[in-house]
């Protein structure tokens, strides 16, 4: 990525939640902080809001999240008090946390989180005091260190979101961020998306990989990490987890698009899937 410019996929995963919030009925993740973080400008953004890739990209958007959300529940409920959002970009939770005891990190770029906290600021976005930011490069500086010296309790046990993320990392970088989650106390858990390998997609599912790809490459963050299932499943069980959990398409649909009079639904052009798992 350019160094010292914010995100532009970051704005485009925000842009995407936001249309899900007025164009998508019921929602699948409710956000009532993405469209006021995006400020006015946003609306010249839903003229192609009901394109078919656009539906798609959207749904993945909003499920993704809504299952981190969920994992990350389950985890509060089981007395984890620590969430760590790596790769935020302008991910909202922080601002509509709903659990007093939980303490969030966000994690990021430097210039991605300048860049949100000057959103903030515009739309009149207050920063909740159990937010943290912790401005860092996961190939350059190991998020141990960045975490210890936001004041994160590596005693206690943490759970870590990472969407949007992995596939714009070095595998050094991704194997080190997994290593350091790993080293935490048992019941720490992580949950985040990965992209499947290229060449194994059928040609429709390759044809969109490569428009999302071109994409993100003219947008200076290309894709370059990628995994089949079972490659992902042995990074994981080399970082030392233990329980390792993936939801593809077909388990998101079940979970969230049951029964819906819009059809919103997951493609079956998906390119990656989500994955969970706790050391
Ligand atoms: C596609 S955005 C996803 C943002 C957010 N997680 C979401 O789902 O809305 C990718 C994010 O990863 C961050 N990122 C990419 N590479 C990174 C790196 N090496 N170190 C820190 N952050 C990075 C970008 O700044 C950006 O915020």
């Amino acid at each position: 990525m350019e160094h010292g410019r914010a995100s532009k996929t970051a704005l485009r995963v925000a842009i995407r939640r936001a249309a899900h919030q007025i164009t998508d009925d019921p929602r699948i993740l409710n956000d009532p902080i993405a469209l006021p973080l995006l400020g006015p400008g946003f609306a010249r953004d839903l003229d192609r809001a009901s394109h078919k890739v656009a539906r798609d990209f959207r749904a993945f958007m909003a499920a993704r999240s809504r299952y981190v959300e969920d994992r990350l529940a389950e985890a509060v409920a089981a007395g984890v008090t620590q969430y760590v959002v790596l790769g935020a970009g302008l991910d909202t939770f922080a601002y509509r946390n709903p659990f007093p005891s939980l303490r969030v990190f966000e994690v990021d770029f430097p210039a991605t989180q300048e860049g949100k906290r000057s959103m903030l600021r515009e739309a009149g976005i207050a920063l909740p005091g159990s937010l943290t930011f912790v401005p860092l490069d996961f190939e350059h500086k190991a998020l141990a260190d960045g975490l210890a010296e936001a004041g994160f309790d590596h005693h206690k046990r943490a759970f870590f979101g990472w969407l949007g993320v992995v596939p714009y990392l070095t595998l050094d970088a991704f194997r080190a961020t997994l290593n350091a989650i790993a080293q935490l106390p048992a019941g720490t858990a992580v949950s985040f998306d990965y992209a499947y390998s290229p060449d194994t997609l059928s040609p429709p599912r390759r044809k969109v990989f490569d428009g999302l790809s071109q994409r993100v490459a003219a947008a200076g963050e290309p894709f370059q990490l990628f995994f089949t299932p079972e490659e992902l499943e042995s990074e994981l069980t080399r970082a030392g987890f233990h329980r390792i959990v993936q939801a593809g398409s077909e388990q998101l649909n079940q979970l969230y698009f049951q029964d819906r009079a819009d059809g919103l639904t997951l493609s079956s052009t998906d390119l990656g899937s989500l994955a969970t798992a706790w050391v």
